[in-house]
């Protein structure tokens, strides 16, 4: 069976953008293959975090993502931190991957520009400690959205430089990105992706978000002039809400434009946001409940972990022994 690895940064809210782009899929492709999945909370570090914040964070996203259908049974689900084999091979692979090739990682580029006051080591190096966290487990398909395209190519590189050096070590990985939603874009600025981190609350859906403020914020959606649902280069607004609707309903664009044919963008927007509303309904139910039983959690992390590391040591023991580190 082929090996599926991702993670998601447990920084803050997690949005309709993330669970489009990447989570569904986690989700779906649970049934076909052998997954592993992982909150990465060491690169969240690359900004800076208020402690308590940052702990409560990151046991809700674990919570949230249980409650969106990880089953950690089928499939380890753990805390990159608590795995300590990521922080060792990432070093190892830092010293394999070029300064060039980092410093044309367009993520670093505007992370940097939003952040000049604490340009750190960590955010520079950020991909090659995502490369660890894919190659420890040998995976076949990585599924993210597009923004991570770029640092999935990079794994596939330093992976590649790796095997050439020291004979077939890490498996190359390819991104599985999704046809619809792997950009969703922000409400209010349709050329913009919704991100977790948007000052204005009304350009993102949380997942989380109660369906009256899911309401709220597709009615005030920006759209266009031209009143016509269709799909069309310039109507980046209507193109987003077109690729949500379709998220979640599984309609295609001709079947969407057929249902909204003579009707005004008022109707539509209601309606994707009811259907949105809807979809992520169950998901805060159970959410709600994975909170009141934090022991539950905890038990389920320490337990991803464990079974995550009897993996990782594997290919971190093979790395340290062809590189030459005494065994
Ligand atoms: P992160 O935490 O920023 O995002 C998690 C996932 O959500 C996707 N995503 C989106 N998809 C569609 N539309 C959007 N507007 C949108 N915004 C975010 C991201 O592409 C991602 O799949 N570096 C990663 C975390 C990571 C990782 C890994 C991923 C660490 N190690 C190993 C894969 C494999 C990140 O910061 O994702």
């Amino acid at each position: 069976r082929k090996v599926i690895f991702s993670a998601i940064q447990p920084s803050g809210t997690i949005t309709l953008g993330n669970y489009l782009g990447a989570l569904k899929n986690w989700i779906e492709l649970q049934d076909e293959y052998e997954c592993i999945y992982a909150l990465a909370d060491l690169h969240t570090i690359t900004v800076r975090q208020e402690p308590a914040k940052f702990r409560r964070n990151t046991l809700e996203a674990y919570a949230l993502l249980l409650a969106c259908g990880i089953d950690p049974q089928e499939s380890p689900f753990f805390i990159q931190s608590q795995v300590p084999e990521h922080a060792q091979l990432a070093w190892v692979l830092n010293c394999y991957t070029q300064f060039g090739e980092l410093q044309r990682m367009t993520q670093f580029k505007d992370k940097s520009q939003k952040h000049p006051d604490n340009i750190n080591a960590g955010l520079f190096t950020y991909p090659s400690l995502m490369a660890a966290d894919i190659l420890l487990y040998q995976a076949d398909l990585v599924p993210v959205g597009v923004d991570q395209k770029q640092h999935i190519e990079l794994t596939r590189n330093i992976a590649d430089r790796f095997n050439g050096l020291y004979g077939q070590t890490f498996k190359l990985p390819e991104g599985y990105i999704p046809e619809t939603g792997a950009k969703i874009m922000s409400l209010q600025d349709p050329a913009r992706k919704m991100s977790k981190s948007d000052e204005n609350v009304n350009s993102s859906i949380a997942v989380l978000d109660r369906p009256e403020d899911i309401m709220r914020k597709f009615k005030r959606a920006v759209t266009d002039s031209e009143a016509c649902v269709r799909r069309a280069p310039g109507k980046d607004g209507v193109n987003n809400l077109m690729g949500i609707y379709s998220c979640v309903t599984g309609r295609t664009d001709e079947e969407i434009e057929a249902e909204f044919a003579g009707k005004g963008y008022g109707d539509f927007k209601t309606t994707v946001g009811e259907a949105v509303a809807e979809h992520l309904r169950p998901i805060r139910e159970k959410f709600d409940d994975y909170m009141k039983n934090k022991d539950y959690l905890e038990q389920c992390y320490a337990e991803g972990a464990r079974k995550a590391e009897v993996i990782a040591r594997k290919t971190l023991r093979k790395v340290m022994k062809k590189v030459g580190f005494l065994q």
